[in-house]
């Protein structure tokens, strides 16, 4: 899941020594995959019910929250929406998220919201076509997210004369320089004659984060208070979307603690409030405790809810596989439905945006965790991140809780699934990109038709899309473009499909 133009997203300063590390020169090559025969597929773990709290799922099977950019600039289902998650259901997987859905009443961009009862039509489509189209199979569960503000990459010259709030210490280091500036304009003109360099050596590293990376909020901003009082308006605002998502008939809500946004970066080990909701990872795990309280409150037993979280944030100083085993704990104590683990994704190694295009958080080493690529260090990306809810549900199941674990991260055959759920590394295995690249992949395995699988390259095309906010695609779906029926959803340059081509089961 990608920026929010010019809008939110959240974490803390400072880079790690993670993003040092180069991609590969080395490309990982897709193993050959062994397909189950129909018969080893209906008696496999991967293919056995499970449950989520009271929902039951016909499968272990999770496609994972992705977001596709098809909603309005007002953030509503539109027929492009629909048709996204009708092919994904077309595969009948046990569980499906629904992309990062926005819980304020914002302007966010084409990304879909849940923060009105305005919402609630174009959701309650939504589920009720994914349930046509799985044959009610498959459960329907939507991420809910809050973000908070990020900004652009400025101009130098912008920056200087529009945003740098000029304080004595600016004025002082001009001195120590040998300048005098009269007033606070004479100081932003020589500010402005100065090279790169020596301007940066004048400025604080907020400051200079903001200048080089753009402007971007974080948790702990308690001089802002509307920062300050997250705790107290979060519950709420999750509690509301969580009951729209019940009036629209959902089977589930996955709460977004993931990744570079507001909650992970109050679970973040960089979150230093010290108002209670920061510092130790009891007071960090805080609000995202209140928060799943008052969804639990306010919704009815049989909705599920649980959340994603990360099992290792991947960068300098950030929180590592301990801290999630004590939030997995923490979370399963208070009566979560499931816990869904994915890694990275975060702002604080993020590549430097252009002049002009906002910062990306999955440019770093933690992005390339978050969707590893062939070309990756170590280790090729197929079952890459197992070892992190492993440890959790150990952690978990230790503590005496049954709570399901979800796993992601390349997995994307039969054999590594079946593996990973029998060795205990979890309870779900969840595929985004192989799913993409195939939403028929489940039902292909199902019926014992594996060799028709159009697998996943994992080279992040997809990814790139999301990237530079365009409607998100597969390079695979393209193969045989020029023979696509004149009815298929096409991009609007028609280069791209903006589907999955049909396989008749
Ligand atoms: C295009 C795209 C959009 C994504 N959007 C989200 C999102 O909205 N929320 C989320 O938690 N993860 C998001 N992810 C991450 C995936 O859910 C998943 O964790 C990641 O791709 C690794 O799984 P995979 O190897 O099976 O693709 C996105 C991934 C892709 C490729
Ligand atoms: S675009 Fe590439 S990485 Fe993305 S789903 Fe398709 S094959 Fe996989």
């Amino acid at each position: 899941m990608a920026r929010y133009r010019d809008r939110k997203a959240t974490g803390s300063s400072g880079s790690g020594l993670y993003n040092l590390r180069p991609l590969s020169t080395v490309k990982h090559s897709i193993p050959e995959a062994r397909w189950p025969s129909a018969e080893e597929a209906s008696k496999s773990r991967v293919f056995s019910p499970g449950s989520l709290g009271e929902v039951r799922t016909e499968s272990r099977t999770w496609v994972p929250a992705m977001v596709p950019w098809r909603c309005t600039e007002e953030g509503f289902v539109t027929p492009e929406v629909l048709d996204w998650y009708g092919r994904l259901a077309d595969g009948r997987p046990g569980v499906l998220v629904v992309e990062a859905t926005g819980i304020r009443d914002v302007p966010s961009g084409p990304l879909m919201r849940a923060g009105h009862e305005r919402f609630i039509p174009g959701l309650t489509e939504l589920v009720e076509l994914v349930r046509a189209r799985s044959g009610g199979e498959t459960r329907l569960i939507i991420q809910l997210i809050d973000f908070l503000t990020i900004r652009r990459r400025p101009e130098e010259e912008q920056w200087i004369r529009r945003f740098l709030k000029l304080e004595p210490r600016h004025h002082e280091a001009a001195r120590a320089l040998g300048h005098e500036p009269a007033d606070d304009d004479a100081l932003r003109e020589l500010l402005l004659s100065l090279d790169h360099e020596t301007l940066l050596s004048l400025l604080n590293e907020r400051e200079r984060e903001d200048l080089q990376m753009g402007y971007r909020e974080r948790v702990n901003d308690l001089q802002l208070p509307h920062i300050q009082e997250l705790p107290a308006v979060l519950p709420g605002l999750f509690a509301d979307a969580a009951a729209r998502a019940e009036a629209a008939g959902f089977d589930g809500v996955e709460l977004h603690y993931a990744h570079a946004y507001t909650m992970a970066s109050f679970l973040s080990a960089k979150n230093n409030r010290d108002d209670g909701y920061g510092g130790s990872p009891a007071a960090r795990a805080r609000l995202p405790l209140e928060v799943f309280h008052a969804v639990r409150d306010r919704v009815g037993p049989s909705l599920a809810v649980g959340c994603r979280f990360l099992g290792d944030e991947v960068i300098g100083g950030g929180g590592r596989i301990e801290d999630a085993c004590y939030y997995g704990v923490a979370f399963a104590e208070a009566g979560m439905d499931f816990l869904s683990v994915s890694k990275g994704g975060k702002f604080e190694d993020a590549k430097q945006p252009k002049v002009g295009a906002a910062s990306y958080p999955y440019t770093g080493e933690s992005g390339h965790e978050c969707m590893p690529t062939v070309r990756i260090e170590g280790d090729a990306p197929f079952g890459r991140n197992l070892s992190l809810p492993r440890a959790i549900r150990d952690a978990v199941r230790g503590a005496g809780h049954e709570t399901p674990v979800v796993a992601a991260g390349g997995l994307n055959d039969f054999d590594i699934m079946e593996r990973a759920l029998s060795a205990g590394a979890c309870d779900f295995v969840a595929a985004a990109r192989q799913s993409l690249a195939d939403p028929d992949w489940w039902a292909k395995l199902r019926a014992g038709r594996g060799k028709e699988v159009n697998r996943c390259l994992y080279t992040n095309y997809c990814e790139a899309l999301d990237q530079r906010h365009l409607q998100v695609t597969c390079q695979l779906w393209d193969r045989d473009l020029g023979a696509a029926g004149s009815s298929e959803l096409l991009s609007p340059d028609g280069k791209r499909r903006l589907s999955a081509p049909p396989w008749k089961p």
